[in-house]
């Protein structure tokens, strides 16, 4: 009786199969794109029914329930070596305009196919693709020329990643219209001009990554209306200005990436709204000014560089409260007077980098917090700051700590050798100590020690004659 079921199933299984087939045109514009593309001539023949029989993992179809009878369409196009390896495209890939005769299709993406003979994304690919939710075009070198200003009539377009390619021109205006856009790449390419306002119409955005290109200006203030925002990468470009304080009406960023561009400050006290902040990196911009206060209120941050971004002024205590924070770059700046203790507080600081200011004064950081840090710690060229550690454990030691011990400061033996010496400790100073630079740790520990030897041998000789 069972069997009689299972037989009487799988052939209604099979009727089921055999009923859902393909259009012509579909099939052929699909075999049209396929051969535009890959180097496999056989390609057609071994697939001929690509959503049935003869499946290929890049090519995905699904049943439209609309149609009757029920037939497959394609709903996805993808290339890229993670499908076959090596990449499967021909030196002379491009785009076939049949893509067109794929009304159904939801994703393209194309993954380091275009690498050899110079190709453009076609205009009349976006007007006509409506059912398009993810296009992503990475890693193809020889993909050129400008966007198509058709580019803002894919309604449904919700994901355009168009990184590491050679596109140039300006962002066009119309890219407003992409109003389901949730994800815009536009990263490493070589687009120029400044960023359109009209940005500020894609309502539903999260993700705004245009890094690595020649865009310049100021940010436009509609990006304040990006209210989904959470991650605006907008690192090596050219934009000028003071640090947008419009960016602080993101309350949802999480990301923000400025870094190397000619931003210059204060950074705006607007920026103290991003609640949920969790990188922040400046580097590599004229700001010239003081460390925002404020940035011990952002609780969540995890990460902060403002490396080579001209700082000026103390390093705040404020960092202290910042119990998340995990990285601390200020290296390369003007920063002047002391490195705050309470920074050693911070349990899950990993990566300290103060390098190249100009602190002073004594360095009260534990040994615990050295040691963990290791090589993550950088201190060096800052030739006012001294350490009181005497005997270092210099396993512990991160090589960057090359700074000269105070001289002022107790030795083992416990008297006081400042209090007692009439000079002035920062004269008694050898220079190679001051040039804290050099690069060879343990004769500078050595030197140290016979500095001390002789410092201490001096004053045992001093305090003999002074007996006598
Ligand atoms: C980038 O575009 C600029 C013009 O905006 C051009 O001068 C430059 O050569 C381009 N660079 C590359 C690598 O294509
Ligand atoms: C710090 O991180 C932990 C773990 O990721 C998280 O639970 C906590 O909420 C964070 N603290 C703050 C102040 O955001
Ligand atoms: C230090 O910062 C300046 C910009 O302020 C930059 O030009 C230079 O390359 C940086 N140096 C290092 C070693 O990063
Ligand atoms: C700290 O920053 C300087 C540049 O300012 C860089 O040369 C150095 O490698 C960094 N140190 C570490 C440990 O990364
Ligand atoms: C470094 O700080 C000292 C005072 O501690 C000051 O005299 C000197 O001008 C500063 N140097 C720079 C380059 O800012």
């Amino acid at each position: 009786m069972a069997s009689v079921h299972l037989f009487l199933f799988g052939l209604l299984l099979f009727t089921a199969e055999a009923m859902v087939a393909m259009e012509d045109e579909e099939l052929h514009g699909l075999f049209q794109v396929m051969g535009a593309l890959l180097e496999d001539s056989d390609w057609v023949h071994e697939h001929p029914q690509p959503c049935t029989d003869t499946p290929w993992p890049g090519v995905k179809c699904e049943v439209s329930d609309d149609d009757d009878p029920q037939v497959f369409h394609v709903t996805e196009i993808h290339i890229g070596p993670d499908i076959v390896s090596p990449p499967p495209c021909k030196s002379s890939a491009y785009l076939s305009g049949s893509l067109l005769k794929l009304p159904y299709l939801k994703t393209i993406s194309i993954f380091n196919c275009f690498v050899a003979s110079p190709i453009i994304l076609p205009a009349t690919l976006f007007g006509s693709l409506s059912s398009l939710e993810h296009l992503a075009l990475q890693s193809n070198p020889s993909l050129s020329g400008e966007l198509p200003s058709s580019l803002g009539q894919v309604p449904r377009l919700r994901v355009l990643s168009l990184s590491q390619n050679s596109l140039q021109g300006q962002i066009p205006a119309q890219i407003g219209g992409l109003g389901c856009l949730e994800q815009l790449d536009l990263s490493y390419n070589n687009f120029s001009g400044q960023i359109p306002k009209e940005i500020g119409d894609l309502k539903r955005m999260a993700i705004l990554d245009l890094s690595g290109n020649e865009i310049e200006g100021n940010l436009p203030y509609s990006v304040g209306q990006l209210n989904d925002l959470q991650k605006i990468d907008l690192h090596s470009n050219r934009l000028t200005g003071e640090v947008p304080s419009v960016l602080g009406k993101l309350k949802r960023l999480v990301l923000l990436d400025l870094s190397h561009n000619f931003l210059s400050g204060p950074v705006s006290e607007t920026l103290s709204n991003l609640e949920v902040l969790e990188y922040l990196v400046l580097d590599g911009n004229p700001i010239k000014a003081r460390i925002p206060l404020f940035i011990g209120n952002l609780k969540k941050l995890k990460s902060v560089s403002f490396s080579g971004c001209g700082l000026i002024g103390p390093i705040p205590n404020c960092f202290s409260t910042l119990k998340n924070l995990t990285a601390l770059f200020l290296d390369n700046n003007s920063l002047s007077g002391p490195v705050p203790p309470n920074l050693g507080s911070l349990l899950n600081l990993d990566q300290l980098n103060l390098s190249h200011n100009n602190l002073s004064g004594v360095i009260e950081l534990s040994d615990d917090f050295i040691g963990k840090l290791g090589e993550r710690l950088d201190i060096s060229g800052n030739s006012e700051l001294c350490t009181s550690h005497h005997q270092p454990n210099k396993e512990n030691l991160s090589p960057y700590l090359e700074i000269p011990a105070c001289l002022s400061s107790k030795p083992r033996n416990g008297k006081s050798l400042a209090g007692e010496s009439p000079e002035d400790p920062a004269e008694i100073k050898p220079t190679q100590y001051i040039s804290s630079t050099s690069s060879n740790l343990s004769s500078s520990w050595l030197d140290l020690q016979v500095v001390l030897f002789t410092l201490i041998t001096n004053f045992v000789i001093c305090s003999l004659f002074f007996l006598l």
